[in-house]
């Protein structure tokens, strides 16, 4: 376990570098982020290469022991590049073309920013590979930010090639898309754009094959640069790219795939602000010290969801320390917020943590981004929280070389969360959100749950919940189906088996193709408004007797058990939610849209099922378990207790323990 710092060595005067280089050292960090966004520095005219000022930094940070992360500095393309290729410049869903003067400038599909792109990795890698300080390479800076999808005519361009090697002739395409309708048959690629600027509501299925495209077009973006690097870099020195999490635009799964390890940007009273609406079902819901603090949850879903992508450890990238300048309000953070979040993100999987950023900047868009030391060079309250953090490194790293418990598995699949977006037929429908309550409900329960990809290895977890398999093949049946064949135990959710892969509606009696696996049939499904309420009846513990939101009434086949029905109309007689058991395995279909006690409990049943040991977590504990170690965060302003193997224990305000189960 690691701990680094994001540094600007260009913001500031060069005999500076070496006592910022001590004071780092002097607080425990062993790792400096450099060079993301200092292409000019590097390259103030093509082909020209100015290394000096980059290789000094490098020696000044390593004379005081720092390893050094390295990153490729494409979110910034130089003045001189835009000047004479003003093409590079990103063009928005209202067909503007974007300006020089800010950041992330460019659209990934341009050829002329390939060719630039190519050449300042190679020179980069060509220069650093050789220094054994450097231990690992950062491609660009948080792909998607500001936007995501480019509408430009290279976009068009290599949209239609996508879409040529995807359905090799048009009838396929038209086929799939149902151009039939509205008469929208297409005779010529040619005819085919960016689906923005329609007079109407756009295909569904065009949508989300251009949305599918967009990413795709970052990650090929970035493989040109995992390829150069790889040509050059020896193989110890690792590549990988920080991601926002909470961005929902690009496939993280295909985005994750080529890199050694996934990294994230985590900014938890940020996220807290912005987030809380995409998130709780209740818009107001982030927890009350959540403006200063952040809200656990939210960083916590964002930590098993960046673990998820490779199943594997990650990176925190860039760690809030202070003040945000991007959100609303960009409150100061608490003292002992750093040592919460460091904490939280080790015990979740985090291999190093590298804070944004040492100094705050004295020019430019972040004047007002705290760093771990102010303006004048003064300790910032971050910087306290790191030396707490340091007189615990050892405990931490004892901590976290233990192994960490994940029994469930919670399925997120990016074209059904982007399918659902764009026709979410009942306000407020939203995957994410509906992933975010089963997170809450596990976490509820002291279990950590990863989210993953239905294309990951399923059988390392005892419980898949599958919120809404909107989106549904053969192949995702069936890798359920084996699933569950292995003894584990499947939740599928409301809306799912609804569409084809392509987003169009399937021509089988719903759940489709899930239908044999869950054992029902979805006999009607109403959308209710705010306040109306069905009732239900069940035996499962706690689900309470109201279904709201969204419900199915489901006909069970021969075999299949009802766990909770509707009483009255107008779906009397039908049930609401089923168990269908396939030799040791078994499918819950849940045909309510649960509350979050209604999720704990349904979370309750399966584990339940599953032998696997549980807790009461109250409210603001967040619990993570690591073999025998059981590490308890209360984020609240109040001590908490509560139990395990029936022992008290109190966690003080705002504090943590290690509990030995
Ligand atoms: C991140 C970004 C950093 C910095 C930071 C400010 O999204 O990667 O460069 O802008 O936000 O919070
Ligand atoms: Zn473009």
């Amino acid at each position: 376990m690691k701990l680094g710092v994001c540094y600007y060595p260009e913001h500031w005067p060069p005999e500076r570098w070496a006592i910022d280089a001590h004071q780092m050292r002097a607080v425990g960090i062993s790792i400096v982020r450099i060079a993301e966004f200092a292409w000019t520095l590097m390259e103030p005219r093509q082909g020209a290469y100015t290394w000096d000022w980059l290789d000094n930094a490098i020696e000044t940070l390593t004379a005081e022991g720092h390893q050094i992360v390295l990153c490729t500095p494409t979110a910034a393309p130089p003045a001189w590049m835009i000047q004479s290729h003003p093409d590079i410049l990103p063009m928005d869903e209202d067909g503007r073309r974007r300006s020089f003067g800010s950041r992330r400038h460019y659209c990934p599909n341009n050829p002329t920013f390939h060719t630039h792109t190519e050449r300042i990795t190679r020179a980069m890698a060509e220069r650093y590979a050789p220094n054994p300080t450097v231990i690992g390479w950062q491609i660009d800076n948080e792909f998607g930010c500001y936007f995501a999808r480019c509408y430009c005519e290279n976009c068009t361009k290599s949209f239609r090639s996508w879409l040529q090697a995807k359905y090799q002739s048009l009838e396929a395409l038209n086929h799939a898309w149902g151009t039939v309708f509205w008469s929208q048959i297409y005779d010529n690629w040619e005819q085919i754009t960016h689906p923005n600027l329609t007079v109407a509501e756009p295909n569904p299925s065009h949508v989300l094959d251009f949305y599918d495209f967009a990413s795709d077009s970052w990650t090929a973006y970035q493989q040109l640069q995992i390829d150069t690097l790889r040509e050059i870099i020896p193989p110890q020195q690792f590549i990988t790219h920080n991601i926002i999490s909470s961005l929902t635009a690009l496939d993280y799964h295909d985005l994750a795939c080529n890199l050694d390890f996934v990294s994230w940007d985590s900014y938890p009273t940020g996220y807290a602000e912005t987030e809380s609406q995409n998130l709780y079902a209740d818009e107001g819901a982030a927890a009350p010290y959540a403006y200063d603090l952040g809200d656990p949850m939210i960083t916590g879903f964002f930590h098993a969801m960046t673990r998820g992508l490779k199943q594997a450890p990650f990176w925190v990238m860039e760690q809030q320390t202070g003040a945000i300048n991007w959100s609303a309000y960009n409150t100061g953070v608490r003292p002992g917020a750093l040592y919460l979040w460091t904490w939280q993100a080790v015990a979740s999987g985090a291999e190093a943590v590298v804070y944004f950023r040492w100094r705050a900047a004295r020019y430019g868009i972040e004047q007002h981004h705290a760093g771990l030391r102010h303006h004048d060079g003064s300790p910032d309250n971050g910087y306290d929280d790191l030396l707490a953090v340091k007189a615990e490194h050892q405990q931490l790293e004892n901590f976290a070389a233990q192994p960490l418990h994940v029994p469930i598995g919670i399925l997120l699949d990016y074209r059904t969360l982007w399918a659902i977006e764009m026709q979410p037929h009942r306000k407020g429908f939203s995957l994410l959100k509906h992933l975010f309550v089963f997170y809450r409900a596990c976490k509820a329960l002291g279990l950590e749950p990863d989210i993953i990809s239905p294309k990951a290895e399923l059988g390392r977890y005892k419980i898949i919940i599958a919120p809404s398999a909107f989106l549904a093949n053969e192949a995702l049946a069936q890798v359920l189906a084996d699933f569950v064949a292995l003894g584990g135990s499947l939740m599928l959710g409301v809306r799912s088996g609804v569409k084809d892969t392509c987003n169009v509606v399937t021509d089988q009696p719903l759940p489709g193709v899930l239908r044999e696996l869950a054992g029902i049939v979805v006999a009607q499904w109403h959308a209710l408004p705010a306040k109306i309420s069905y009732p239900i009846q069940s035996e499962i513990l706690n689900i309470g007797s109201e279904s709201t939101f969204w419900v199915e009434a489901l006909d069970p086949a021969e075999g299949t058990t009802i766990l909770a029905s509707y009483p009255s109309p107008p779906f009397e007689g039908l049930a609401a939610i089923t168990q269908k058991k396939h030799g040791k395995g078994q499918v819950i279909y849940c045909g309510i849209y649960p509350q979050f006690e209604q999720a704990v409990a349904l979370v309750r049943h399966l584990a339940e099922a599953q032998a696997i040991p549980m807790l009461d977590i109250p409210v603001g504990l967040s619990v993570l378990r690591r073999g025998k170690d059981l590490l308890a965060l209360n984020f609240t302003e109040a001590p908490i207790t509560f139990t395990v193997n029936g022992k008290k224990h109190h966690v003080a305000a705002r504090n943590l323990i290690i509990v030995m189960e």
